[in-house]
C-alpha cells in the first residue's frame, strides 16, 4: 500500500457519500424556494363555462346572469322556491394542514373574498341564509338541509364531528340558538354557531329588499396563529379595519387535510335569492409531500432566535470540533473532487448546520439505513431550499470503487435525472445536498392514499416518458454504458412540474448487499422489480433495468404496485386481461374515464412487453422511447406469460460482487461494502452476457 491513510478516509467519505445517495427518497430534491407560495383563483364574475371547468353547481343551485344562485331566482315563480338548499365548491381541494400529530403542525393560510346580493321580495319575510364553507366533499346537500340547516346539515347530521366542516354563515333567520335575524356566525360541524355577531348594530342588513345592497366579505385566515377574522362591507368600498368576527380557530381540528371551498344556501318556509357575484381565493401552498411544512415552523422559530443564539451555536461547536482528531482532511478531499469535472460544488458544514437550524429532530425529513435526510434553507442563496441527507457511519474498505463510481455518477447530465447540488464532510459528518423537490416521489402519488389528488392520465403518460427517456439515455447515450440496477416508483422523483427525475443511478449495488437496506423499502414492492434471471444470476444487466420499468409502466398505469393483494404479480394479472381481450380493465379504476384508451392500451403492452421472463425478448430503450412517443406501433404480446428460461451463459459467471443477498459469511459491514463497490460500466456496446460488473477500473 503506497497510499497514505489520509487518502483512505478520504475515499471512505466519498463511498459513505454514495451510500447516502440511495437513501430511501420518500421526501427530498428540488427546486422550491423556502417563501411562502400562493395559490389564487379569482372569479371576478361567473360564466357558464365556470360551471363546465371550475365549479361543481350542486342540487338548486346554478349559475345565471353572471352570478352563482345558491339557491333559484323565483322572481318569476309563484309560490316562491321555498324549503330549498344548494352548493357550489372550487372543483378542487386545498391542502389545508400537515403534520398532525405534531405538537407544531403546519396549518395553511388563506384569504377568500367574495360579494354576496341575497335579496328578498318586497314586505316578505327572508329566508333562510348563505355560508362560505370548508367541506370535505363536493357531494349534495343532504337531504332536509334546507331551511335553518343552510344546506349543510340536517336534523341527524347537525353536530357530529364526522361533518369535517367549518362554514361562516350569513344568516337572515332566528333559530332558537340565534342571536337575531341578521347575524353572522362560525359554524364546526353545526349549524348552531359556536360564535355569533349581530350585524344590525353594524348598519348591514344581509338580505335587502329588491335588488338591494351587494356586500364584499372577507374571510382571513392565519394558519400560523390559528385566527380567523371576517369582515364586511358595502361592495366597491374598501376592506374595513374592524373585523365583524374574530376568533382563535384551529381548522385542522375540524376540516380535511384536503378539503374543498364553496358556498352553501337554503331557503325555508320564508324565501330569498342567495347569489355570489365574485369570488377570491388565494391559499398558502404547503410542499405536496408526506413529511412536509416542518421546516417553516422550525425556520420561524430560528429566525426570531436570532443572530446571537446562532454565533453562540457556533461557538460551542467549533470548540467542541478543536477537540475532535479530524478523520478526514477536510482540504485533501475537496481539492481531489475539484479536480473532477463538473463536481457539485462543497457546501461549507455552518452553512448547512444554519440551513438546518444545527440539525434539529424538527427539521428532519426522514431516516433511511444511512442516516437522516432534513430540510434546509440555504439563505445566502435566495433562500433555497434543499435536502440535506446526513450520514455519520465510518468505513475504511472499498474507496477506490466509490471514487470511479462517484466520477462517473457526477457526469452524468440528463434533464429527467435527479442532479446533486453538493457535498459537505465535517468532523466525520457526511452531507449531501439536493434541491428539495416539492412533489415527492412518485409511488406517493400512486399509492399514497385517498387524501392525495389523483394523478392525472397526462401526468402519467409524460412520466413515463421522462423515464424512458433518462433510461435510454444511461443505457446507449453516454459514453459509458450504466445500469440504473434499481428502477421503482419511489426512485422515480417528481419536479415542481411533474417531471419525472430519475434518481440513484448506478448506486443499487451498494444497497443490494446491505440487510438494512431492507427494511427501509417495501420487500414486496422491491421484489416486483427484479427481473427473474436476476434472483438467479444476481447479475444486472439492461436487460433487468428493462424490466423494472415494464413494473413501473404497468404500476402507474394500473394504479398499484407490482406485487398487490395477496402477493399476487400485477404482471400475471395484467396479462389475464390481455389474454381476455379486455386489457384495458386493467387500467387504474379511479380514473374512470379520463384516460386515453389508445395510450394506456400502448402503455400496458409495453409494459408487458418489458416484463416478459426472457431477457433478450424485452424490448431495447430505443424502441421503448418510439412506442411511447407513438413513432412505433405497439408491441406483439403473446396471449400466454412465456414461461422463464434460464439464459445459458448466466449461470457459468463467479461475479460475487453483485449478490443480492447477503449470506452470512458477508455480513459484516466492511465486507458487504468492499464487495458491492464496483459499478455495471462498460465502454461501448455490449451484451448482457459481458455485463459482469468488473468495474471501471478493469477497462483501463
Ligand atoms: C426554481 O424553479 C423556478 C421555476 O420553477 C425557477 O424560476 C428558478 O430559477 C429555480 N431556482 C433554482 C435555484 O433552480
Ligand atoms: C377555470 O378553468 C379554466 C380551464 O381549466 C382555467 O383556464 C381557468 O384559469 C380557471 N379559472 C379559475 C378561476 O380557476
Ligand atoms: C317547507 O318545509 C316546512 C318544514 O319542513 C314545511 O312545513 C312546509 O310545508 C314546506 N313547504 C313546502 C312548500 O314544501
Ligand atoms: C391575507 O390577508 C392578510 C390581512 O388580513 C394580509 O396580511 C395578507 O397579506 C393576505 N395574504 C394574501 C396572500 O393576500
Ligand atoms: C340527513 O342526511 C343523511 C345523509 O347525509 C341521511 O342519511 C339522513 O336520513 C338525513 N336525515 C334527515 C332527517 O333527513
Ligand atoms: C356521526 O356520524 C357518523 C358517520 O355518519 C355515525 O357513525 C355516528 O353515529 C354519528 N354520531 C352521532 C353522535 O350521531
Ligand atoms: C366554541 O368552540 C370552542 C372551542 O372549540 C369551545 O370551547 C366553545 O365551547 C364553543 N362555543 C360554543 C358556543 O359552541
Ligand atoms: C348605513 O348604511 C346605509 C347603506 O350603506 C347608508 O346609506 C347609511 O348612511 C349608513 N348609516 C350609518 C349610520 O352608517
Ligand atoms: C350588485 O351587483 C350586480 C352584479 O355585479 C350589479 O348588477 C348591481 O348593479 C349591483 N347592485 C348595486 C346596488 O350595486
Ligand atoms: C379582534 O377581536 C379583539 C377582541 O375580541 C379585538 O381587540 C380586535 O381589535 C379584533 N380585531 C379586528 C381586526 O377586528
Ligand atoms: C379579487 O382579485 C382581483 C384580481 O386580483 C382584484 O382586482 C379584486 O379587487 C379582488 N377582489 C377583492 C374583493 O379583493
Amino acid at each position: 500500500m503506497t497510499k497514505s491513510p489520509n487518502i483512505h478516509h478520504y475515499l471512505s467519505f466519498l463511498s459513505l457519500l454514495l451510500l447516502l445517495l440511495h437513501l430511501p427518497k420518500a421526501r427530498s430534491e428540488t427546486n422550491a424556494t423556502s417563501s411562502v407560495s400562493y395559490e389564487t383563483h379569482v372569479f371576478p364574475y361567473f360564466t357558464g363555462d365556470d360551471g363546465n371547468t371550475n365549479l361543481s353547481i350542486r342540487a338548486d343551485a346554478s349559475i345565471s346572469k353572471g352570478a352563482l344562485q345558491i339557491t333559484p331566482d323565483s322572481f318569476n315563480v309563484r309560490p316562491y322556491l321555498v324549503n330549498k338548499s344548494g352548493r357550489v365548491f372550487f372543483k378542487d381541494p386545498f391542502k389545508l394542514w400537515e403534520d398532525r400529530d405534531h405538537p407544531l403542525r403546519y396549518v395553511a393560510s388563506f384569504n377568500i373574498t367574495f360579494s354576496i346580493n341575497i335579496n328578498r321580495p318586497d314586505n316578505k319575510t327572508p329566508g333562510e341564509g348563505l355560508a362560505f364553507v370548508i367541506a370535505p366533499d363536493t357531494a349534495n346537500p343532504p337531504p332536509g338541509s334546507d331551511g335553518g340547516y343552510l344546506g349543510l346539515t340536517n336534523a341527524t347530521t347537525d353536530g357530529n364531528s364526522s361533518n369535517s366542516f367549518v362554514a361562516v354563515e350569513l344568516d337572515t333567520v332566528k333559530e332558537s340558538y340565534d342571536p337575531d335575524d341578521n347575524h353572522v356566525g362560525l359554524n364546526l360541524n353545526s349549524v348552531a354557531s359556536n360564535i355569533t355577531t349581530p350585524l344590525t348594530p353594524l348598519n348591514i342588513t344581509i338580505a335587502t329588499l329588491g335588488n338591494g345592497i351587494n356586500y364584499t366579505v372577507w374571510i382571513d385566515y392565519d394558519g400560523a396563529a390559528r385566527h380567523i377574522s371576517v369582515y364586511m362591507a358595502v361592495r366597491g368600498r374598501s376592506k374595513p379595519n374592524l373585523a365583524v368576527l374574530n376568533t382563535s380557530l384551529d381548522i385542522s381540528n375540524y376540516v380535511r387535510q384536503w378539503s374543498y371551498f364553496g358556498f352553501s344556501a337554503s331557503t325555508g318556509i320564508t324565501y330569498q335569492l342567495n347569489c355570489v357575484l365574485d369570488w377570491n381565493i388565494t391559499v398558502e401552498k404547503l410542499p405536496d409531500d408526506r413529511n412536509p411544512g416542518w421546516w417553516k415552523w422550525y425556520l420561524a422559530g430560528g429566525l426570531v432566535l436570532g443572530a446571537l443564539v446562532v454565533a453562540m451555536l457556533l461557538l460551542v461547536a467549533r470548540s467542541k470540533r478543536r477537540k475532535r482528531v479530524g478523520v478526514l482532511d477536510r482540504r485533501v478531499l475537496s481539492d481531489k473532487l475539484k479536480s473532477l469535472p463538473g463536481m457539485p460544488r462543497e457546501f461549507k458544514f455552518e452553512t448547512l448546520k444554519k440551513a438546518t437550524n444545527k440539525f434539529d429532530t424538527k427539521m428532519k425529513l426522514g431516516e433511511g439505513g444511512f442516516g437522516e435526510v432534513y430540510m434546509g434553507l440555504l439563505r445566502a442563496e435566495n433562500d433555497v431550499t434543499v435536502a440535506v441527507k446526513k450520514f455519520s457511519r465510518a468505513s475504511s474498505k472499498g474507496q477506490d470503487d466509490f471514487l470511479a463510481e462517484l466520477t462517473i455518477i457526477n457526469c452524468l447530465r440528463h434533464k429527467h435525472l435527479v442532479p446533486l447540488r453538493g457535498w459537505c464532510h465535517k468532523n466525520g459528518v457526511l452531507l449531501l445536498v439536493y434541491e428539495y423537490m416539492p412533489n415527492g416521489s412518485l409511488d406517493q402519488h400512486l399509492f399514497g392514499g385517498p387524501s392525495r389528488p389523483l394523478l392525472s392520465w397526462d401526468r402519467r403518460y409524460n412520466i413515463l416518458t421522462g423515464v424512458a427517456s433518462a433510461l435510454h439515455y444511461l443505457h446507449y447515450e453516454y459514453n459509458q454504458m450504466v445500469v440504473h440496477r434499481d428502477i421503482k416508483c419511489s426512485n422515480i422523483m417528481l419536479d415542481s412540474a411533474f417531471d419525472a427525475r430519475l434518481g440513484d443511478f448506478g448506486l443499487a449495488r451498494a444497497l443490494n448487499t446491505d440487510k438494512t437496506s431492507y427494511t427501509d423499502i417495501d420487500v414486496a414492492g422491491t421484489r416486483g422489480y427484479i427481473a427473474p434471471e436476476c434472483l438467479l444470476t444476481h447479475k444486472f444487466t439492461r436487460e433487468s433495468d428493462v424490466y423494472a420499468f415494464g413494473a413501473v409502466i404497468l404500476a402507474v398505469v394500473c394504479g398499484c404496485g407490482p406485487i398487490f393483494a395477496n402477493f399476487q404479480p400485477l404482471v400475471d394479472w395484467v396479462w389475464r386481461f390481455h389474454r381476455e381481450g379486455r386489457i384495458l380493465d386493467a387500467v387504474d379504476p379511479l380514473l374512470g374515464t379520463g384516460y386515453k384508451p389508445e395510450e394506456a392500451e400502448r402503455l400496458l403492452l409495453l409494459g408487458l412487453a418489458c416484463s416478459h421472463p426472457s431477457p433478450g425478448e424485452r424490448p431495447k430503450t430505443q424502441a421503448i422511447v418510439q412506442i411511447i412517443s407513438n413513432s412505433a406501433p405497439p408491441p406483439e404480446v403473446p396471449p400466454f406469460k412465456p414461461a422463464f428460461v434460464l439464459p445459458a451463459e448466466a449461470i457459468d459467471e463467479g461475479d460475487t460482487s453483485s449478490r443480492l443477498t447477503s449470506s452470512a459469511g458477508t455480513s459484516s459491514a466492511g465486507e458487504w461494502f468492499r464487495q458491492s463497490l464496483s459499478l455495471d460500466v462498460q465502454e461501448g456496446e455490449s451484451d448482457s452476457s459481458s455485463l459482469q460488473g468488473e468495474g471501471i477500473r478493469n477497462q483501463r
